[in-house]
């Protein structure tokens, strides 16, 4: 009888590679193959062995060149030949990740599936940049919402109940709506003033900062033409940005804008 096969999906964390759990690590370096996000950076890629199979499942925003049914067909197939499959994806699995839609299709496929937590972007940036999310007096919650609806749909959020200045907002997948979002923020009662924080490629070496507010984000933003993942961070808190000690790490990394 052929050996069942295994598949991990493995949050590879925002980027720099010392972020990644020690069970992701081990688990990259051991599997029998390996399949990736676009999002999963290539200094994670390169802890891979060079020995080891990689098949790449990256999609753009608007460009999905493998769906996701049948990336969960690749999942299957590889782990049904007897493999432990490395499905790495960017962040945390469970966050904006798709995750149970690939635990799903491998447990109706009768295959053992294990989910590896990884560090999600907004924690990632927020530790890179040094703003927390929350902050006594300043804010007590934090929301993460996406900016970005399928297919293009109209974005629906609760824009009354996001509109808190005592909650951070985190915006995931909201570089194309940004000024649209701030927009409804704004409409919604938050202060045209409240300070923003894009983050673009986050703890990698490519990372950039922009520091905005709500009136001036979406052209300030478009203006900065990121290329790479963008979170935004909305709230009081990005009022500590300029005040916080950065870690010779951090303040080595990228670049930032101040408007
Ligand atoms: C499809 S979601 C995936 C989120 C991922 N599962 C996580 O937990 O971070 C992709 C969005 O995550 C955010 N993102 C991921 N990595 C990032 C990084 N290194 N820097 C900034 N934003 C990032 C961006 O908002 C991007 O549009």
């Amino acid at each position: 009888m052929n050996k069942l096969g295994r598949v991990y999906l493995v949050g590879t964390g925002p980027g720099d590679p010392d972020l990644l759990t020690i069970k992701a690590a081990r688990i990259i370096t051991q599997a029998d193959v390996v399949v990736y996000d676009r999002l999963v950076s290539n200094e994670v890629l390169e802890i891979v062995p060079k020995t080891s199979p990689m098949i790449s499942v990256g999609k753009a925003p608007n460009c999905h060149p493998v769906p996701q049914p049948e990336i969960n067909r690749i999942l299957v197939r590889e782990a049904a030949k007897g493999r432990t499959v490395a499905r790495l994806k960017g962040g945390d699995p469970f966050i904006f990740g798709r995750g149970l839609e690939e635990v799903s299709a491998l447990l109706e496929a009768g295959l053992r599936v294990d989910v590896v937590p990884g560090i999600t972007a907004a924690q990632g940036c927020s530790a890179s940049t040094g703003v927390p999310l929350t902050h006594r007096g300043l804010a007590a919650g934090v929301r993460y919402v996406t900016g970005h609806r399928r297919h293009n749909e109209p974005l629906d959020l609760e824009w009354r109940s996001l509109a808190d200045p005592e909650t951070t907002v985190v915006i995931y997948m909201g570089a194309a709506n940004i000024g649209e979002i701030a927009s409804n923020l704004i409409a919604a009662g938050l202060a045209w003033n409240t300070p923003v924080l894009a983050v673009n490629n986050g703890t990698t070496p490519r990372e950039r900062r922009l520091v905005a507010d709500l009136a001036t984000i979406g052209r300030r933003a478009a203006a900065a033409e990121f290329s790479g993942p963008v979170l935004f961070i909305v709230g009081p808190v990005v009022h500590l940005y300029r005040r916080s000690l950065l870690s010779p790490l951090v303040s080595s990394l990228g670049q930032e804008t101040y408007f």
